[in-house]
């Protein structure tokens, strides 16, 4: 690869998913080549990658409001191995609930991760709602008249080689009211709980590690 090529780098390891049909979107507009993460086994090739690129774009769902724990092991690897040298980076994060503020940290984790090896950080975008789409495009999503100019601007970003500012996902996306939080917070509830039953368990049991103690 040589250094002027755009690196797309798709920390899911779902292929088929929203962080990849982020990726899929921004190749389509900018050019550049999509890697997936490996789950298991050497990160070393993934790094070698990172450090030949002259962009990079990590797109990743959000786990435990931050980065799933395989990407943090990739950039503590990149960390170590060093060999950055002003390598553009932008983030992006897409999670299941409707809200930026608690994707926001994976971004952060980029961020920190390009100020300590010399990569410039160039800002990120977080996607709330990113479960409901579940890989479908951009144009599914309930906010879709704010989402779609914003997150292609966005890319526009990406092309200019310019940074993107936070406000431009932050405007972009308005969290539920008191009501609308409490009727999702009933529907995934039941949810969760229709899918324990489903496999024989009763969602009334004490919680596993606890059971021990009574
Ligand atoms: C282990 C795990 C942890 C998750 N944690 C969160 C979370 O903290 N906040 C959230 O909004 N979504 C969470 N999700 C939902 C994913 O972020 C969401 O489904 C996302 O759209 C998946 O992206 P993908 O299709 O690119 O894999 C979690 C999913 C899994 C599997």
């Amino acid at each position: 690869m040589r250094k002027s090529d755009i690196l797309l780098l798709c920390a899911s390891p779902r292929r088929m998913g929203t962080s990849a049909m982020l990726l899929k979107r921004i190749q389509a507009a900018a050019g550049g080549e999509i890697i997936y993460l490996p789950q298991k086994g050497s990160l070393h090739e993934t790094v070698l990658a990172m450090q030949q690129a002259a962009v990079i774009v990590i797109s990743g769902p959000c786990y435990i409001n931050t980065c799933p724990a395989r990407l943090i092991e990739l950039l503590e690897e990149a960390s170590l191995s060093g060999g950055f040298s002003g390598q553009k980076l932008y983030g992006v994060i897409n999670g299941g609930m409707p809200y930026v503020h608690t994707h926001r940290h994976g971004l952060t984790c980029l961020q920190l991760f390009a100020e300590k090896n010399k990569l410039a950080w160039q800002g990120g975008f977080a996607l709330g709602g990113g479960a409901m789409l579940d890989g479908k495009p951009l144009e599914k999503h309930m906010s879709r008249k704010k989402i779609v100019p914003a997150f292609d601007q966005f890319i526009q970003h990406i092309k200019e080689g310019s940074p993107s500012p936070d406000s431009l996902y932050e405007q972009a996306q308005t969290p539920p009211g008191r009501i609308m939080t409490r009727v999702f917070a009933k529907l995934l509830t039941l949810m969760v709980v229709k899918r324990i039953q489903k496999f024989g368990h009763d969602p009334e049991a004490p919680n596993w590690y606890l059971r021990g103690q009574e």
